[in-house]
């Protein structure tokens, strides 16, 4: 069984007064941590111009944000418009203790703002609507595009209008289904004008995935394009938005509008399906509307964007963030861990269809006013060399991307990189999984020539925004530690018994006091909120991962430590694979464990046990992973599929997801107690049966 599912039993938390999290950054001062080399530097220039250039001044302004976080974020607050201020009695108000009532988290009550206004119209208005807000590279080097400010804004309005215009309103909810076109970011800042909710969802997604995502949140519009390239694949993203469109319709949810945009970089033009009164071309319709919209002025904790994510059981999770806090916190996370300046280019190659894409593509970037690139195509495509190739096109100074890319282009060699000059780098970020020492120094060394530093940050879909992260000019990097917490964020280490964890220490991450970014809730779900992140340690958010910190306080995370595996940097829940491979006829049973994969980070290994009288063979195996693929997406298929005539079974029946997963590893002298099983041969008969 998971760890959480353990841990859950095991409530009760100790608390310890004080919001100390790190004794080492905040007490002793950095310079004593030399210990063998390990440590890297960033440089004296870079250290001079960055915007907070020492731990001392790190320091302060930590502690700072743990004594007064009223104080600390208002004053941050107050560089963003809002139509009318917060209570300043009420910055922010919550309940982080289960055992005191339900949870609440509250931030600038009272204030109104609009979030698509400040990172769009507060531009043009400071004098930067000649800026490039986005570049956008398509699939074929050949195809690129820009918007200024003041084009990003008129193309927004329009949009906004014709949403509008078709009865969306504060509070409905719209579904966004693109690729990285710049009409994603332009989608979302739309719904935010005018306080409608998105709901991004990866267009990687299945049209059953989708579906279920649709009939959760009920929207009145889908927005789709009719379909996409990613290196010579052609998906006709338009119909799988059909087929789930008459899913959800069979699930008592039918959506009025499907507003489709034509992808002219999506070659050889699909017969796109149509379905008249229900589908409408971007083209046709939202040019027409006038490039003035007025912002609709939200309450602070008016939802801004709903976001599924995986769990620890087979139905995603609907994240839902609010408004005021999440600006703040996103703007703020950006600029520090990026040490961000007026004149950078950044490019994420996040998708928005994650976490990381609203963060760090749309309104971390935007609401700082920078020049944001939005790159459509596969980054190995038409040769590895492509990201490098783009970076010295573009100019790009912020590299932000994930360890599962640096490893796959560190397999193919420096060739491809150093054919590509990349001077103007200044900052690479990594982000989805821990880092490996060795594809840290890869990056550094070889991307950045070793003068970039790289912020490794740790953050996830409930946090709205980075927790633990380097800030690049103000300490030294350890490669694989995400270092130290942000602003206001407090780390607490447990043990199994929620006993916090002092000095150096290995256990649960765990986080005390809420900070701005933080979720609000589960769409629909406040009981599994609570459940999930604050029960199995009162008085904690639970992050289900584990950590250790050294004797420095560096924060080291070791991966997930419930049912949630991380593939590529994407979330997946082993119960969704699972419950994906038993609806397939011929399956009796399935237990999903992760296993280490060399470029993914972790691979899905699933035990299947078939329908009695059922034989293994070749063509079933195929036809399991089509279904995972069908239910899910092509990226939650598994990697491997092992016959498994029996699962290792407690006599109570719960699965010994223990013994699979040393299985699965090949650790097999290191299987443990297999006394509590029901069956003790099974595993043998699961061991001879590990090469077939
Ligand atoms: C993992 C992605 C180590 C972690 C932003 C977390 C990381 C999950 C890091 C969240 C990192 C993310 N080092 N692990 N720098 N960043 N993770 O919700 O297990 O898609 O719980 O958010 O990714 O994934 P999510």
């Amino acid at each position: 069984m998971g760890a959480t599912g353990h841990l859950a039993l095991s409530a009760a938390a100790k608390t310890r007064s004080g919001g100390r999290p790190c004794a080492a950054v905040l007490g002793e001062p950095l310079p004593a941590l030399d210990d063998a080399g390990l440590l890297v530097h960033p440089s004296a220039d870079f250290a001079a111009r960055a915007l907070v250039s020492s731990a001392q001044q790190y320091r302060e302004m930590y502690q700072r944000s743990i004594d007064d976080p009223a104080a600390f974020w208002s004053e941050i607050a107050e560089e963003f418009y809002w139509k009318q201020r917060w209570n300043p009695d009420e910055v922010c108000s919550e309940n982080f203790d289960v055992t005191k009532g339900p949870i609440k988290i509250e931030w600038f009550k009272g204030g109104k703002t609009n979030i698509c206004y400040n990172a769009v119209d507060r531009n043009v208005e400071s004098g930067n609507g000649d800026k490039v807000a986005m570049y956008w590279e398509g699939n074929e080097p050949s195809q690129d595009g820009k918007l200024t400010y003041s084009e990003l804004l008129d193309k927004v309005c329009q949009l906004a209008n014709y949403l509008k215009s078709v009865g969306v309103g504060k509070g409905d909810a719209v579904v966004i289904y693109l690729p990285m076109l710049m009409e994603l970011p332009i989608a979302m800042l739309a719904c935010a004008r005018i306080g409608a909710v998105h709901s991004v969802v990866f267009a990687g997604f299945s049209a059953d995935a989708l579906a279920q995502r649709i009939v959760d949140c009920k929207p009145k519009v889908v927005i789709t394009c009719n379909a996409v390239k990613r290196g010579l694949k052609l998906i006709p993203l338009k119909d799988i938005v059909d087929t789930s469109l008459v899913e959800s319709a069979k699930n008592g949810v039918d959506v009025g509008i499907c507003l489709t945009y034509e992808n002219q970089s999506a070659l050889n033009k699909v017969d796109t399906r149509w379905k008249p009164g229900r589908d409408v071309w971007w083209q046709d319709v939202v040019p027409n509307f006038p490039t003035k919209c007025d912002v609709e002025w939200v309450d602070a904790e008016d939802p801004l964007f709903l976001l599924y994510t995986s769990g620890s059981t087979g139905k995603p999770k609907g994240v839902l963030h609010t408004t005021g806090g999440y600006m703040v916190y996103s703007a703020t996370t950006f600029k520090h861990a990026f040490d961000y300046k007026p004149e950078d280019v950044y490019w994420c190659t996040a998708d928005c269809g994650w976490i990381t894409g609203h963060s760090y593509v749309t309104y971390g970037p935007l609401l700082n006013g920078a020049s944001v690139l939005v790159f459509e195509g596969a980054p190995n495509y038409p040769d590895p060399g492509r990201c490098w190739d783009i970076v010295d096109k573009y100019g790009v100074t912020i590299f932000y991307t994930a360890p599962t890319l640096i490893r796959s282009l560190m397999r193919d060699g420096t060739e491809y990189v150093d054919r590509y000059s990349r001077k103007s780098l200044r900052v690479l970020g990594s982000v989805g999984e821990p880092i490996n020492p060795t594809a840290w120094r890869w990056f550094y060394d070889v991307v950045g020539d070793s003068r970039c530093p790289i912020s490794d940050t740790w953050w996830q879909t409930e946090t709205g925004g980075f927790m633990i992260t380097p800030l690049p000019g103000a300490w030294p990097q350890k490669p694989g530690s995400a270092t130290f917490p942000f602003f206001s964020v407090q780390p607490v280490i447990v043990d199994e018994k929620g006993r916090e964890l002092e000095g150096e220490c290995s256990g649960y991450l765990c986080i005390k006091k809420s900070w701005p970014g933080a979720f609000r809730t589960l769409y629909g779900d406040q009981d599994r909120y609570e459940t999930t992140y604050f029960k199995p340690f009162a008085g904690y958010y639970f992050s289900g991962d584990g950590c250790s910190r050294d004797k420095d306080g560096y924060h080291w995370l070791t991966g997930r430590v419930d049912d949630v595996i991380n593939v590529s940097g994407h979330r997946i829940g082993t119960a969704e694979v699972e419950s994906a491979l038993v609806s397939h006829p011929k399956c009796a049973e399935a237990a999903v464990v992760g296993i280490d994969h060399e470029v993914k980070g972790q691979g899905i290994y699933a035990f299947v046990t078939l329908v009695d009288g059922v034989p293994y063979s070749d063509d079933l195996r195929k036809s399991l992973i089509m279904t995972v693929r069908s239910q899910i997406g092509a990226f939650a298929a598994p990697d491997k599929i092992h016959w498994a005539p029996g699962l290792p079974k407690t006599r109570s029946g719960k699965i010994m997801r223990r013994i699979l997963r040393k299985i699965a590893s090949r650790q097999l002298d290191e299987l443990g107690d297999t006394s509590t099983l029901a069956e003790p041969g099974v595993v043998d008969q699961l061991i001879a049966l590990s090469d077939s």
